[in-house]
């Protein structure tokens, strides 16, 4: 690796330039007759050529070798990781799991994942794809390319180094990476293993959502997300590519590094951003303000206002709400809910849902605090705040509803009893007591 101090340029789907070689960025032009140091130039587009332009997402590479030399594609199989989601018969029953099980063989990044829900995919253009991964060795020689989506990477456990074409990106837990689709990388962990969640996103880019009232300040500030600088591989050998298409698997040989992006610019590139930045609004009266103020990035549907995917976190804060039942409350709504606990604590459930678990509320389905939050939160004093700081929740939300694979309701990690966390709620009601 050219670079092992990592530097990031900040802001949010910029205009990024950087060179790792000085001069190797062409001036004024993006495909210059001859590229500097006998780069070669080639454009990724991550949307459409005419796209509007606050949204058109593409960058330009100059790079040792162009991203189509590599040997004939095999089929490749990774049974676990699937993005068929199925048209049969769908439990609305609410689901949860414990965490995924550490591997005992080797096992990398690709080969780690086992997919738990989803909707839509690649071929219908919009929907999403989760899956929960657990490895313990690094990807070597081995490359790896989403052709269906970009990747929303939440680790859970263990730090992640994500070597990509145009950088590296390293993130531990309550920090996230998105890595565009189509851009190839490798994972390897600094940790010896890691554990964690990813949403493949087949629908609109991820970006950030509009503030509207709140103001120009708030949620997730642009300026805290992070995205590397130009780092080359010059390497040859015997290494392969994996590439993902259309929920296949497919492998070829390559006789070099495909990361060997000298420079670029453009906007069309991975991100990290620290969970811990969030910057949390909520109420300062009664009452709680709906979840989307925790909404961290969104991929909107064709439908003003409705995503094909949110991602919500629920983090550190304050509450200080008077006259308020603080915890989350007891709802239903159209939204399909998947829940993930990166650190801490939820403040909706007293015990079952661990770092590392997930639970699954499809549209429609009841879900809220358990009988023993209730209690504890309908007793409270609340002439203090609550300071909350221990905690790290997130949810992978959709329009769409979620369904989940057969490997995941029968997983021995699924906590099939899950329902009875709300068996214990009595009946306060007395007709003759206000
Ligand atoms: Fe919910």
């Amino acid at each position: 690796m050219a670079s092992e101090n990592l530097t990031y340029q900040t802001g949010f789907a910029n205009d990024f330039a950087t060179e790792a070689l000085p001069g190797a960025l062409p001036v004024g032009r993006n495909s210059p007759q001859k590229a500097p140091y006998g780069l070669y130039a080639e454009q990724i587009s991550g949307t459409a050529f005419t796209a509007p332009r606050h949204c058109n997402r593409r960058s330009w590479t100059y790079r040792i070798r162009p991203a189509s030399m590599h040997g004939s594609f095999s089929a490749w199989a990774q049974p676990h990781w699937l993005s068929e989601f199925g048209a049969g018969p769908l439990t609305p029953e609410q689901l949860r799991w414990s965490p995924l099980p550490m591997p005992t063989a080797p096992t990398d990044f690709v080969e780690g994942f086992f997919s738990m829900a989803g909707a839509g995919g690649a071929a219908a253009g919009g929907g999403i794809g989760i899956s929960l991964y657990a490895a313990n060795r690094d990807m070597d020689g081995r490359f790896f390319c989403n052709a269906d989506a970009e990747m929303l990477i939440v680790p859970q456990l263990g730090r992640l180094r994500l070597a990509t074409e145009l950088g590296v990106l390293e993130i531990e837990p309550q920090q996230i990476a998105v890595i565009p689709r189509g851009i190839r990388f490798a994972v390897t962990l600094p940790d010896g293993q890691a554990r964690g969640y990813v949403c493949e996103n087949y629908g609109a880019l991820l970006r950030l959502p509009d503030l509207g009232p709140i103001g120009s300040n708030g949620l997730a500030n642009p300026r805290d997300f992070e995205t590397p600088v130009a780092a080359y591989e010059d390497r040859e050998g015997a290494f392969e590519l994996i590439h993902k298409f259309q929920g296949g698997f497919w492998r070829a040989d390559l006789g070099h590094s495909p990361l060997d992006v000298v420079a670029w610019h453009g906007n069309y590139a991975p991100y990290r951003y620290d969970l811990r930045r969030f910057n949390t609004i909520g109420s300062i009266s009664y009452d709680h303000p709906d979840p989307s103020i925790f909404l961290v990035l969104h991929s909107p549907s064709d439908t003003p206002g409705v995503s094909n995917l949110d991602f919500v976190i629920f983090g550190p804060r304050i509450l200080a709400m008077q006259d308020t039942f603080r915890p989350p409350w007891f709802h239903r709504n159209v939204a399909s809910e998947f829940m993930g606990l990166v650190h801490g604590a939820y403040d909706a459930k007293a015990e079952g849902f661990m770092p590392g678990g997930a639970s699954l509320h499809n549209g429609m389905s009841g879900h809220g605090p358990d009988a023993a939050t209730f209690e504890k939160a309908s007793n409270a004093d609340l002439s203090r705040p609550d300071v909350i700081t221990d905690t790290m929740a997130f949810m992978f939300e959709s329009r769409h509803v979620i369904r989940p694979l057969e490997q995941a309701l029968q997983a021995p990690h699924r906590q099939k009893d899950y329902v009875q966390c709300w068996a214990g709620l009595r009946k306060h009601f007395d007709p003759t007591c206000r």
